[in-house]
């Protein structure tokens, strides 16, 4: 297959008054063609409807329902991995070239169609422009940078050998089988996409249950695969409950790998459902997880302060700190703590509130079950220290009720406290006083996350230190710590924070092979 090297997509700027109008048009034609539509299934190619429907509301004005997805019951999750396990004997076996190229057919629809998919997340989700931007951005960096990955893989021999006289010895990756993929969300289409693109471009077929609050562009995304000529059988998509449908895919003794990106205690069930041996089962399951995070960011003495105020306000805001990715934690050493947390808490409190189709700085939080937790979050950390702004949970904007949360900074807050430890995934941030840089570097490490990280510094022996015993799997210096691009910052966590599979990275696609060695004696 012949293609240029690999570059990510430019993200838009919205500063460009055209930009804007563009993608207002794009609402308008999303309100008028997507909302209210509904998704069914898609097993074997065929569309699948059931009696019962999700929905999914504007988390900005939950009066709005966006759209409705079929929801799959058990015996739809038999009949799409019986079916998935079917299609894989030809999948396997078609060229890597050729599987590549639907790939990249799907690439080219998409950025065709990107201000749609954009537009669905700002009504669906809440995103702001740029925040739906950068992340269809993504998806088409997925689907552009596995396309080219898969080349690696594609023959005998691929992989190095030693060799040895008088005999051929190679490798050879071969696909894994059928399986399953539960995503999320924060990031339903660069992630949904990914996570079923990467396995399915190296021969795999995959059973997909995207997430309950986001499957209006879930759908959307699963139609483009479909039409850029995924045979039947391939893509099994299936929305539905996860405490329905969860544990009968990563507990069904013919699903060979399951891919998981969301909260570490669903992870960790997951992990224990797939490590039981099922009867008729006959592999170890693979389990490849990107899960949840508590990430810091420190700030030192040394710091340009304006740039570590911007990075940090970037890192905690945007999508409303609903990013495993975003800082929930502030780390400031003493002597200059008063300096940044002032200025932060300043910035903060200039960001706009407001529905995603505004473009507002902070939009409603995705469901009402988040709401619930995040405001509970908020008095728990009122009670741990001191609120240095927000602290509201108001439900409502101008007049629309939806999940509106006020960005909420919490200061000189102990390192064991429950919001210095547990994962709140909404816009509150605890900040902490660290008497040195030292001290700052043990409080980054004080929980069992390691997802990202970060140090705003000008020593280059603390950046160094930072380099070798900061524990995340994605460190950021002198800027945010969000916002990962595919191949240029593989994406994955240490510890409780997941497998460090590095989505967007040199091997993922390994993840979801296997190698056979193969010896011929001449
Ligand atoms: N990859 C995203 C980021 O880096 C998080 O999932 O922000």
């Amino acid at each position: 297959i012949r293609v240029q090297e690999y570059r990510p997509q430019a993200f838009t700027d919205f500063t460009k008054e055209e930009n804007v109008k563009a993608y207002q048009e794009a609402l308008a034609k999303v309100r008028q063609e997507i909302v209210g539509k509904h998704y069914p299934l898609i097993i074997d190619g065929q569309k699948v409807d059931t009696a019962e429907r999700m929905v999914s509301l504007n988390p900005c004005d939950t009066d709005e329902v966006v759209g409705t997805t079929a929801a799959a019951t058990k015996e739809h999750v038999d009949q799409a991995i019986a079916g998935a396990w079917k299609a894989f004997e030809s999948w396997k076996k078609w060229d890597m070239d050729a599987r590549a190229r639907i790939l990249l057919k799907a690439s080219a629809i998409l950025k065709r169609r990107r201000l749609e998919a954009c537009a669905i997340m700002s009504i669906e989700a809440g995103k702001n422009y740029a925040e739906a931007d950068v992340e269809v951005a993504e998806a088409i960096d997925f689907l552009e940078y596995y396309a080219r990955s898969a080349m690696k893989y594609a023959h005998f021999g691929s992989a190095e050998t030693t060799w040895f006289e008088g005999e051929e010895n190679g490798l050879m990756w071969i696909p894994l089988g059928v399986g399953v993929s539960i995503s999320p969300w924060n990031f339903p289409a660069a992630i949904f996409l990914g996570m079923l693109a990467a396995p399915i471009v190296v021969g795999n077929c995959m059973v997909v249950k995207p997430a309950d609050n986001a499957g209006v562009i879930a759908g959307f995304i699963a139609d483009i695969m479909l039409e850029a000529g995924l045979p039947a059988g391939v893509l099994q998509f299936l929305p539905g409950h996860g405490s329905e449908i969860g544990d009968a895919m990563t507990g069904h003794p013919k699903t060979r790998f399951i891919t998981f990106t969301g909260s570490v205690p669903v992870g960790l069930r997951i992990h224990e459902v797939a490590a039981k041996v099922q009867p008729g089962q006959k592999w170890i399951k693979r389990t490849v997880m990107e899960l949840g995070g508590k990430d810091a960011l420190i700030v030192d003495e040394t710091a340009d302060i304006e740039n570590a105020v911007t990075s940090a306000v970037q890192s905690a805001f945007g999508f409303n700190g609903q990013k495993c990715s975003a800082m929930s934690r502030l780390i400031v050493v003493d002597d200059v703590y008063d300096e940044v947390v002032g200025k932060v808490v300043e910035r903060a409190g200039k960001l706009t509130m407001g529905t995603g189709e505004e473009n507002a700085n902070v939009t409603a939080v995705i469901s009402q079950k988040a709401f619930k937790s995040i405001s509970e979050y908020q008095k728990v950390g009122a009670g741990e220290g001191k609120v240095l702004l927000g602290g509201e949970a108001p439900g409502e904007h101008n007049g629309k009720k939806g999940n509106y949360i006020q960005p909420t900074i919490i200061g000189d807050v102990d390192r064991n406290a429950r919001i210095s430890q547990e994962e709140i995934f909404g816009p509150v941030v605890a900040v902490f006083r660290a008497k040195d840089w030292q001290d700052a570097l043990d409080i980054a490490n004080s929980t069992v996350y390691g997802l990202t990280g970060g140090v705003c510094s000008n020593s280059r022996e603390r950046l160094e230190e930072a380099r070798e015993k900061f524990e995340v799997g994605n460190l950021y210096f002198n800027r945010k710590i969000t916002g990962a691009i595919v191949g240029v910052q593989p994406f994955g966590g240490y510890n409780m924070s997941g497998t460090d599979s590095k989505a967007g990275g040199p091997d993922y696609l390994s993840n979801f092979m296997q190698l056979k060695t193969v010896t011929e004696r001449w």
